[in-house]
């Protein structure tokens, strides 16, 4: 550890601030995205004398570290943070402690090629069996507390679960089991942590034991390899592969695996429950809508993970965020930081139950060393919710507590969470009957469209052929605010659709969609016609936009064709409000049925031009687009015909000139019969995959465990958009423009493919 200074090693003077900056003062280990808020405003990246590390605060510099394993070595992850005593070396050699490299903390190649084959355990389809065996410790631990109204949730269950999840998930033998888990501790305070003096050799006495115990129960694991564990799988792959499975490797991945699997879900699973246990409302809108569980689950390792910060090391001379980084400089990347930066997460200081983006949180870490036990800590985590939630949904914080957190500069949960209920009121005892089935969510990620909010119809009026919904909260609270452009997708019986809101923007109170009923679609519209009526129950997702509203123009054109004035008319207004020109152009078949006219021309008559069929005017889009320039873009919604007759003229038009919203997909999505299969190569994780003729790249991506948002699943809203590296693009979505396209750096990874046998994504 460096003496505290007044410059950095690369001689650059130091702020107050950086000066004073301790990675295991109370204000980190409290709230560490509090404590570097300063940083992510004026000092993203800077020297701490206290701690002898380079602290990185912003989440694209965080993730920016964790892309380039080359030039951040995670060597360093394991180095003692607090050095130890003599005394405590000596008692590690009496157990003949060797740590090696494990997973977590080699470089390349070596890394990747062991990764390679061990991570196949770990693969969703690999890990659904173990959900029962969760459920049941996680039953079995409330049974003990249930009928006592209160329990402190870290001791009488977070502590234990998720310890003997990983020694089963290990292959660890059910007597072998108790041998191990008294030890995993040790190892964190020993290696992350700042223990006293004469703490560090209790310490050390249990690390020798653990290494002694794990080493114990190795040598019982390899008489019997084909037993089920992963350990046994590696004791497998080092048989097959000794020159990279090593046998000490086993050794050391066995005590670093438990440590990871264990201390990371305790901590997880207590800032979890005390987070929505103590924020107004939360709680009980699970308790309403265990829909939300999976997010929840997300918002909160992104709010409050268990991982306050990671460990790299400079390889070279290099600059991070525009400060000179010198070969060999330590640097401790901030993931809490990094969560609450509000250049990724709008409004980031909000636990945000209904945040799309909470999965993008780095607190798995990211790229080729992403924390392979994701899913399981999910999987357990999100069963102790559910279990909650339909066992114990009147539960409370104890008031009046005050959280403990140990002093480490990487894993962070507090030591206690106390709770209290009133077990006359356990659901088991008043109606055994109404509690709800519980559900097993799939695992990965959370699905976009799990995260609904259950609204009520506060209308809905019927006018040719056009069914007007206003939406709103059944308790009366406000809706989120959206922009023009945005849509919501309503979810009714088995049909998902997406509409775009057209009402008026400044009410948070309601929400307004118009919907066309079209006999001859797909049937969702038919059914939401036939079924929604004032006072029905629906469920919707968003509001997202993938149809922004630039506002750095003086004069727009906006043209809609039938119910494409949805969006359209959200735009009029946004650039009325904020005084700009624009001219609206509106085409239908018949004057009497276009949707909205009144409002459309109460609101925007002065600027509004009418098409109507039966009044024998046609749109000349030539004529009204006038050869647009960027200094007049133009936005246009409607049916195909007039979409398509746009991009054709737009293609001499300068870049970015015009803007679509499509209703529907492409015609040429997956075809089993058409698609050759190709080899997705992930250079951010290291990863080759083959791509069936039968799925799409996305499908590809989740069966490997990668997380990539999916929200339209059909070429329409770009939130699977992947950046390509290398590799020819067959595009087939209908977000990108010609431009985009042609430049081959992005591609819409649920229906795009590559062209040929190969393509590279950063991922
Ligand atoms: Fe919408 Fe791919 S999921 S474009």
């Amino acid at each position: 550890m460096q003496e505290q200074s007044g410059t950095a090693p690369t001689g650059c003077p130091l702020s107050a601030q950086a000066q004073k900056f301790d990675a295991f003062g109370d204000e980190f280990r409290l709230d560490p995205a509090e404590a570097l808020r300063w940083a992510r405003e004026q000092e993203p990246v800077f020297y701490s004398p206290k701690l002898g590390y380079w602290i990185v605060s912003r989440f694209a510099d965080v993730k920016a570290v964790f892309r380039d394993n080359i030039l951040f070595s995670p060597s360093i992850v394991l180095e003692k943070i607090t050095p130890s005593p003599p005394e405590a070396a000596e008692i590690l050699k009496r157990y003949n402690y060797a740590l090696n490299r494990t997973l977590v903390n080699e470089d390349e190649p070596a890394h990747m090629q062991r990764r390679r084959l061990l991570m196949d355990d770990f693969l969703p389809e690999r890990l659904d069996h173990h959900a029962p065996m969760i459920r049941n410790l996680t039953r079995a631990a409330m049974d003990r507390f249930i009928e006592k109204g209160r329990a402190e949730l870290v001791a009488d269950m977070f502590w234990e679960i998720p310890q003997v999840v990983a020694l089963k998930f290990l292959g660890v033998d059910e007597e072998d089991i108790e041998d191990l888990k008294s030890f995993s501790v040790a190892h964190t305070t020993n290696t992350w942590g700042r223990p006293e003096p004469e703490e560090q050799l209790a310490v050390a006495e249990a690390v020798g034991q653990f290494w002694q115990a794990s080493g114990r129960i190795l040598d019982k694991m390899k008489a019997n390899p084909d037993a089920p564990g992963w350990m046994q799988t590696s004791i497998r792959q080092h048989l097959a592969h000794p020159d990279i499975v090593t046998e000490s490797y086993l050794h050391s991945m066995m005590m670093a695996i438990l440590v990871a699997a264990h201390e990371t879900t305790a901590n997880a699973s207590a800032n979890a429950f005390r987070m929505l246990l103590s924020q107004p409302g939360v709680w009980d809108e699970i308790v309403e809508n265990p829909a939300l569980i999976p997010n929840a689950v997300e918002e909160c390792l992104r709010h409050s993970g268990p991982i306050a910060a990671w460990r790299r090391q400079a390889t070279q001379d290099t600059e991070l965020g525009g400060v000179a980084i010198p070969e060999g400089a330590k640097l401790l990347i901030a993931t809490a930081s990094a969560n609450h930066d509000e250049r990724q997460f709008e409004n980031p200081d909000l636990l945000d139950l209904y945040r799309d983006n909470s999965a993008e949180h780095l607190t798995f870490g990211y790229g080729s060393h992403q924390c392979m036990g994701k899913n399981i800590g999910r999987m357990e985590m999100r069963i102790f919710l559910d279990e909650f939630t339909r066992r114990l949904p009147h539960i409370k914080l104890k008031q009046d507590q005050e959280f403990e957190f140990p002093a480490n500069i990487s894993f962070r949960g507090p030591k206690a969470v106390r709770v209290e209920w009133d077990p006359a009121l356990n659901p088991e005892k008043v109606n055994p009957d109404a509690i709800r089935p519980a559900i097993d969510f799939p695992i990965g990620s959370p699905e976009r469209q799990s995260i609904m909010r259950h609204l009520k119809v506060a209308s809905a009026d019927r006018h040719a052929g056009v069914l007007h919904l206003t939406l709103q909260d059944p308790r009366g609270r406000d809706l989120p605010a959206w922009s023009a452009g945005a849509h919501i997708d309503l979810t009714v019986g088995d049909y998902v659709r997406k509409y775009s809101l057209c009402g008026d923007a400044a009410n948070r109170k309601s929400w307004q969609v118009a919907i066309l009923r079209e006999d001859g679609g797909r049937g969702g519209s038919v059914h939401i016609h036939d079924t929604l009526d004032a006072g029905s129950k629906i469920s919707v997702t968003g509001p997202h936009n993938h149809f922004h509203l630039g506002e750095a123009d003086e004069r727009y054109v906006l043209i809609a064709g039938g119910i494409g004035i949805t969006p359209i008319l959200a735009m009029a207004d946004r650039l009325k409000a904020t005084g700009r020109s624009y001219a609206l152009h509106f085409a239908g078949r018949k004057l009497g049925d276009m949707p909205l006219l009144d409002r459309v021309q109460r609101d925007h008559g002065d600027c509004l031009t009418i098409y109507a069929g039966d009044k024998s005017r046609r749109m000349d889009l030539a004529q009204i687009t006038g050869g647009s320039s960027v200094a007049q873009p133009v936005y246009a919604c409607g049916p195909e015909r007039l979409l398509t007759e746009l991009e054709e003229l737009a293609k001499d038009w300068p870049e970015h000139s015009l803007h679509i919203e499509h209703f529907s997909a492409a015609e040429n999505l997956l075809d089993p019969e058409k698609e050759h299969g190709f080899e997705v190569e992930l250079t951010d994780s290291g990863l080759t995959l083959s791509v069936r003729p039968d799925q799409t790249l996305h499908q590809a991506l989740i069966e490997a465990g990668i997380d990539i948002a999916c929200d339209c699943k059909e070429g329409l809203c770009g939130s699977c958009e992947a950046t390509v590296m290398a590799g020819g693009i067959d595009h087939r979505d209908r977000v990108l423009s010609q431009a985009e396209r042609a430049e081959g750096k992005r591609m819409m990874t649920c229906c795009s493919r590559a062209k040929d046998d190969k393509i590279s994504l950063a991922l």
